[in-house]
């Protein structure tokens, strides 16, 4: 019965995905897609992480129109009181993209976004303007939309440039009006490909230091966003454990190519992400919250990232592809990749969450399956602050 119901929306959703469709199965399959983001609770695990597709207001309008759960703003690159940029050379500007099949060395054809740009490229005053959209538009309660920063990483035999940190945190906690601010610090693929990355110990600094500083300036409820590094899957775990102070982790940032010279993503990524989050969990170890990020492309591989402890997901290729890969045929790409997600009758999150309480994954509480449950099904020892 339910599984026929499932078709039947996956069919009648086709046109039109209703923004409140968190709510729809909740009603009609007693599922409760609730889920977290950085402290806020939000009605389905589902954002936009950031990139080339939160650039402005209208692209923030239309994510909350479509009804997607949160964006993370444009990485804006930090800067002190006279405009100097340390890692000024992450503000390149590049307006092409280009989407590509991508085969795994699994052999599993997946897509990537191909782009020789980094950070934010216009002016610091211009990205407070739309972190202050942001901070509206989450007050509002329909979306939460955070901004993200890249601020300096020294040496080792450097320091920290504080006039950076305490500058465009206190600007960015301004914009944003209230305490604390949640904000991403991006550590991104192209710093794995950069000749500051080869350093093991030099990472692990980053990784340990870097919250305090930012919280030295003001209440901050921060995700670090750790790259993959070049470095093997036991290093990856030592970069989660170093990062332990921030709130959550965004787990991991795309993969670098050396001989390409540019980030990737497909199954490459979500296979090496799944296959470090799953050693992370069989260490049992206290670490920050997760949010899940690369090549979450189906229900099914959302639910992975979900059963290895990650609260929520954020995606961007996925909101890139081609208007024939998705079985929508109407409604924005954003709204698409949702209807896709949840309701692909044997990949979806839905049809997924059936098989799990098949399966006795998880029990019913009250009636309803519930997504939050699946971090759970595996002993995690998060802390919550
Ligand atoms: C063109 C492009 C630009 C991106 N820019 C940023 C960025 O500025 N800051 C950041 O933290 N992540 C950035 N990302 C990473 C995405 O937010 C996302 O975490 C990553 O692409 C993995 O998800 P996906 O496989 O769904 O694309 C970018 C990704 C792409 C494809």
């Amino acid at each position: 019965m339910v599984r026929e119901q499932l078709e039947r929306d996956f069919e009648r959703f086709r046109r039109q995905l209703p923004r409140d469709f968190p709510d729809h199965v909740r009603e009609h399959y007693r599922i409760d897609l609730s889920a977290r983001y950085l402290g806020f609770s939000i009605p389905h695990p589902v954002g936009k992480g950031s990139g080339q597709l939160s650039l402005n207001q209208d692209q923030l309008e239309s994510d909350r129109d479509s009804g997607l759960a949160f964006v993370v703003l444009k990485t804006v690159i930090a800067q002190d009181a006279a405009g100097e940029q340390s890692m000024g050379a992450w503000a390149i500007h590049e307006t092409r993209m280009k989407v590509e099949r991508l085969r795994s060395a699994a052999e599993t054809e997946g897509w990537t976004v191909t782009w020789k740009g980094r950070g934010w490229d216009r002016s610091f005053d211009e990205y407070l303007g739309l972190v202050r959209a942001a901070a509206d538009l989450t007050s509002g309660g329909a979306i939460v939309a955070v901004p993200s920063v890249k601020y300096h990483l020294p040496r080792l035999d450097e320091a920290f440039r504080e006039a950076e940190y305490r500058h465009t945190t206190e600007a960015l906690a301004h914009a944003w009006g209230t305490t604390p601010l949640p904000l991403e610090k991006d550590f991104s693929p192209t710093l794995a490909g950069d000749r500051l990355a080869e350093e093991q110990a030099q990472i692990l600094r980053w990784l340990r230091e870097v919250p305090a500083r930012i919280r030295a300036v003001a209440p901050v409820r921060l995700a670090l966003k750790l790259m993959n590094a070049r470095h093997d899957d036991e290093f990856q775990l030592r970069m989660t454990e170093a990062a332990g102070e921030a709130d959550a982790l965004v787990v991991f940032n795309r993969l670098w190519s050396p001989e390409r010279g540019v980030a990737y993503g497909g199954h490459d990524l979500s296979d090496r992400n799944l296959r470090v989050l799953g050693a992370l969990r069989s260490r049992s170890a206290e670490h920050p919250l997760l949010v899940g990020t690369g090549n979450v492309c189906s229900g099914r591989i959302l639910l992975e990232y979900a059963r290895l402890g990650c609260e929520s997901v954020q995606l961007h290729t996925l909101f890139q592809l081609p208007l024939s890969e998705y079985p929508a045929t109407s409604g924005t790409r954003q709204q698409r990749a949702l209807h896709l997600l949840f309701f692909h009758p044997t990949e979806g999150v839905i049809a997924g969450m059936l098989d799990f309480e098949t399966a006795g994954v998880i029990p019913r509480v009250g009636g309803e399956l519930r997504f939050r449950d699946l971090a759970g099904s595996h002993q995690m020892h998060q802390r919550t602050r």
